[in-house]
């Protein structure tokens, strides 16, 4: 039996799947409602998510001991609950710490702030994310993308998510904190990545509290202690030089100094979860996107074709990567390929919300305090939205015009990513200079995993892929791995191998990372 066979059977039995999901106790009342195994559920998300809209469609809830959370499949839910943040309040993933810790602080940044508080913190963090502010950031990352280039070879093999995540510390640690010295931003960097895994790994641990959880707890506190104290040494530094740097950092502590904006606890906080929002997510989106253009030639070779024509220059000669992003029939080659990608692998897999108060919320009374789930993983690929929703069609963005809460890469409502304009034109620029001097294919026989961590979509085995001169031969190589249950690859050849993984899995049992 091939394993996708293997894998549509256990549909039903899956593994965090309290008994027969069919024979719930919820499915018994009338209500969407399974029973699961909270710890198992969460070790494999992609694989739950969509199980459960399987199983429940628009709306669903999973239930253990008492505690339950529900998810949300549909625009129409999204919308409900997302345009309405007095009721609906944000719950970030991390661990909060004890109060005055230093864990605590460094949780306080805008993605765990609710109310006034959140208001007028999103005033003045969304300064130096503004259009004009991210115009005088192009040229730095022009040069930050000419030195990643100028270390690749043709002919050499590199693991390529390794290499985003490398450049987005390096261009996330300049943009925010204005960081020269490559070694002390990857340090900056490596600590802020640790902290956000351990408060993930902490987060997960803490629904079955044993010793190992409390020893990462421990570990989580002492390491927020040392991540506060250098970030608290970076707004002093500027202070005590009068810096009037161009940096996210600067500008923020500017503000603070000229009008009162935010306290140095709130900096902190601002500091560690703006790290922490935009690098990974970033990174991910650019790995992403060049899997998928490796893998679809035809695709590949029009944007090729594009970059050819428009020199990638504006009337200025300045990158023509910055600036809002224009809609439908306007939008070229480069904004289609990058809407679409964000679609089919949404880097920010799923975010929460918890009810502020009792609540009706489709089916369910939900009781005050009820988590609640919302993934663009499913709603993105809604083929009631979505013609062929596995497929990279990324010429549907000519004429397609789904609402803000049906394609949400970067949320929806009042609390829609700031960073979104300055992370498109990171990921504008880095793909014109990457895929106009080098061709990249993927090693063939790859095999590409794909998990749900710390609430991204993520690339659990690398991206391996050659290093070709540009020379227009593009072509998709086989491969393998769970990047299937998410994509259609029309263009690419079968793997021959024993790994019958490449075949198209439409709902697969969960399974551990690899
Ligand atoms: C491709 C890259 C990115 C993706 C996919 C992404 C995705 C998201 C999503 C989905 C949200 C909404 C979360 C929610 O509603 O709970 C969000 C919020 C946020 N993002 Fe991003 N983001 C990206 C890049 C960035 C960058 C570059 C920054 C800053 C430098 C950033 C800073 C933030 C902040 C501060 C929020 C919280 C906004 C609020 O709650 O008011 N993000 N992001």
């Amino acid at each position: 039996m091939s394993a996708a066979i293997d894998r549509n059977a256990a549909l039903g039995t899956a593994e965090f799947a309290r008994g027969d999901a069919g024979s719930a106790a919820g499915l018994r009342s009338g209500l969407p409602i399974t029973q699961v195994d909270f710890g198992e559920f969460s070790r494999d998300m992609l694989s739950g998510f969509r199980w459960l809209h399987k199983l429940h469609g628009p709306i669903a809830m999973i239930e253990e001991g008492g505690q339950r959370v529900v998810f949300l499949f549909s625009p129409e839910f999204n919308q409900q609950v997302l345009s309405d943040t007095e009721r609906y309040h944000a719950r970030f993933f991390t661990v909060r710490g004890p109060k005055n810790s230093a864990q605590r602080r460094c949780t306080c940044g805008l993605l765990a702030m609710n109310g006034e508080q959140h208001r007028r913190n999103r005033r003045v963090v969304k300064e130096p994310f503004g259009l004009r502010a991210i115009g005088t950031y192009g040229d730095t990352i022009v040069r930050m993308t000419d030195e990643m280039l100028d270390s690749w070879r043709p002919g050499e093999e590199r693991d390529i998510a390794e290499e985003m995540r490398q450049y987005m510390l390096r261009v996330t640690s300049r943009l925010l904190f204005g960081l020269d010295d490559p070694e002390a931003a990857y340090r900056l960097g490596d600590m802020i990545a640790q902290w956000v895994t351990l408060n993930q790994e902490v987060g997960v641990g803490a629904l079955v509290p044993n010793e190992q959880f409390l020893n990462l707890y421990e570990e989580l506190l002492k390491l927020a202690e040392v991540l506060e104290a250098e970030i608290l040494g970076m707004i002093r530094r500027r202070r005590a030089s009068g810096d009037a740097g161009a940096d996210v950092l600067s500008i923020l502590v500017r503000s603070h100094d000229e009008d009162g904006g935010l306290s140095d606890e709130e900096l902190v906080g601002q500091a560690a979860v703006l790290f922490g929002a935009a690098h990974m997510t970033t990174a991910h989106s650019l790995t992403w996107t060049l899997l998928l253009l490796a893998q679809h030639p035809t695709v590949m070779r029009r944007l090729s074709d594009e970059f050819a024509a428009d020199g990638g220059l504006d009337g200025g000669g300045r990158p023509k990567a910055v600036g809002a992003l224009p809609k439908g029939e306007e939008l070229s080659m480069l904004d289609r390929v990058i809407k679409e990608s964000m679609r089919l692998l949404p880097a920010s897999a799923y975010s929460q919300r918890i009810n502020n108060e009792a609540v009706r919320l489709g089916p369910f009374d939900l009781p005050r305090g009820t988590g609640i789930v919302f993934t663009p993983l499913v709603t993105h690929h809604l083929p009631e939205i979505y013609s062929d929703p596995e497929k990279f069609q990324p010429d549907r963005w000519m004429t397609l015009r789904p609402s803000p809460y049906a394609y949400h890469p970067f949320g929806a409502g009042p609390r829609l990513c700031i960073g979104g304009p300055v992370a498109t034109a990171i990921i504008r620029i880095a793909l014109r200079q990457i895929l106009t001097r080098y061709r990249l294919s993927v090693v063939p026989g790859a095999n590409i995993g794909v998990h749900v961590e710390s609430t991204m979509l993520v690339p659990t085995t690398g991206l391996p892929m050659q290093i070709h001169e540009m020379d227009g031969q593009f072509s998709a190589s086989p491969m393998t791995g769970r990047i299937h249950e998410l994509v259609e690859f029309d263009d690419a050849p079968a793997f021959s191998g024993d790994d019958a993984t490449h075949a198209k899995v439409e709902v697969a049992a969960p399974r551990r990372p690899r």
